[in-house]
């Protein structure tokens, strides 16, 4: 009793320490304890089972699903929680055990729960679910004959019991107990990531499928908004696993972080083309602004109608932070200095004058405040530039990454996001790499009439990169 108090106390303890993130959310903790609860209750049941018989004593660890809480805790909150589950319900139900066993069944269920934490590590489709119950279930036979558990002589005394047939039968018990912990599992993972509001690599990878209905038409009402998001894609999903981040999640979020656009997306530069009238020439610098400044609430708006997952949502909101449309910001000053100009002359009255005010021109969101948010507002706004670049040359990308991730610094866009520095450099340095990837294979060879110059496709706006802050004049007109 004093034993079983001691040791849940540890692991209170352990866990407090260990796990602060999780300790700060109620329906993490829930997780945790009643999966730890759930776990020990059916290691009580398989042991009273086999105590009055209905199990038999040879197979009795075999019936015990001790993948279940490392496996269920390891997949929905990490394999550190997961280890922390393989090693407590082992401590803890070594006191649900007869006291001559204690040594076996502990060495069943850690090691047994381990495999499961280690093979469903980054775990991404749900047959990898069933590899790890087979791996578990090849963990339990061997340890059941290494601890001579299987062997027929040791139990019955008695040399003329079928070996094999044991072998056989514990074989399949075990294995059919581990595949049934992760097919369970399995099945019960979108109730759980329901319920307690979390998304695994599975769901994130089930939901970057393109035939999404927004997607669709994403890709025939404002097709170069589709390649922008395809872009920014690979960019923040590449830059989160350089720094071990969420990378399917920073896929998926990519693919809808401008769903916004759709309300109008003929005002967004990547859909505008050489040959039509460009919209906001017929309209002021404040009201492109309140247009551009839009998609974001419409893509909220359009997010929750179609009930995307809330860290979608979350992305779509912080994607620009309450950063400045610095083009239209830029224009709208340029314009007050010339009415200023005909104010001096008296052809106009400084009464009449619109304001121009920062607060005007800047996004509504709020800043980026998890590392997959600032990794994607980052990739988002390196695209957008990455347009403006001629003959890029991975100099020429590296200068304009500096610079944009600088800007976005300088401007406290980042200061809300948990990203240190360390990563940010792993992160330039992967965008990077992404970017000259992409933009190698992107460079057209030139066509005789081009006169030697190469072109790139999609190019609306001209400019070579320049460390003075000039690409962000573009940056925030394309987003
Ligand atoms: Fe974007
Ligand atoms: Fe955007």
């Amino acid at each position: 009793m004093l034993y079983g108090f001691a040791l849940a106390l540890t692991a209170l303890a352990m866990f407090h320490v260990g796990h602060q993130g999780i300790c700060r959310r109620n329906t993490r903790v829930t997780l945790v304890l009643g999966g730890l609860i759930g776990h020990l209750l059916i290691v009580r049941l398989v042991m009273t089972l086999a105590d009055a018989g209905t199990i038999q004593e040879i197979y009795r660890y075999l019936f015990v699903p001790c993948a279940l809480a490392p496996m269920l805790h390891g997949i929905l909150l990490g394999r550190t929680v997961g280890g922390f589950s393989a090693v407590y319900v082992s401590l803890i139900g070594a006191l649900l055990v007869p006291t001559n066993d204690v040594m076996n069944y502990l060495i069943v269920s850690l090691v047994a729960g381990m495999t499961a934490v280690i093979s469903t590590d980054r775990v991404r489709r749900r047959v990898q679910l069933l590899r790890a119950g087979i791996c578990v279930g090849f963990v339990m036979v061997g340890l059941a004959l290494v601890l001579g558990k299987l062997d027929a002589m040791s139990v019955f005394g008695d040399e003329s019991m079928n070996r094999i047939q044991i072998l056989a039968t514990g074989s399949g018990i075990a294995f059919a107990t581990a595949l049934a912990t992760a097919m369970i599992i399995s099945g019960l993972l979108p109730m759980f990531e329901g319920v307690f509001n979390l998304t695994t690599d599975i769901s994130w990878l089930e939901l970057s499928d393109l035939n999404h209905k927004l997607l669709k038409q994403m890709q025939l009402e404002a097709p170069g908004t589709f390649h922008h998001s395809l872009v920014v894609a690979a960019l923040s999903e590449a830059a989160a696993e350089s720094i071990g981040a969420n990378a399917p999640m920073c896929r998926v979020c990519s693919y809808f972080h401008d769903v916004g656009k759709l309300k109008k997306p003929g005002y967004f530069i990547e859909n505008q083309h050489d040959d039509r009238e460009n919209p906001h020439d017929t309209l002021t610098p404040t009201m492109s602004a309140l247009i551009i400044i839009a998609h974001v609430k419409d893509g909220v708006d359009l997010a929750v109608k179609h009930k995307l997952n809330p860290r979608i949502i979350q992305v779509i909101q912080e994607h620009h932070g309450d950063s400045l449309v610095y083009f239209f910001y830029r224009k709208a000053q340029e314009r007050k200095k010339e009415d200023m100009e005909k104010v001096e002359r008296r052809l106009e009255n400084v009464e009449d004058l619109p304001k121009v005010e920062e607060k005007n021109f800047r996004y509504q969101g709020s800043r980026p405040s998890t590392r997959e948010s600032g990794i994607i507002c980052l990739a988002d706004t390196i695209e957008s530039a990455s347009r403006t670049l001629r003959k890029p040359t991975p100099a020429k990308i590296r200068a304009l990454v500096e610079e944009l991730i600088r800007a976005k610094i300088n401007d406290g866009q980042l200061d809300g996001c948990p990203l240190t520095l360390g990563e940010l450099a792993l992160i330039k340095e992967s965008f990077s790499k992404t970017l000259h990837s992409m933009m190698h294979s992107r460079i057209d060879f030139p066509k005789p009439e081009d006169k030697g110059n190469a072109t790139r496709r999609g190019s609306s706006v001209d400019g070579d990169p320049q460390p003075d802050g000039r690409f962000s004049s573009f940056v925030d007109r394309s987003n």
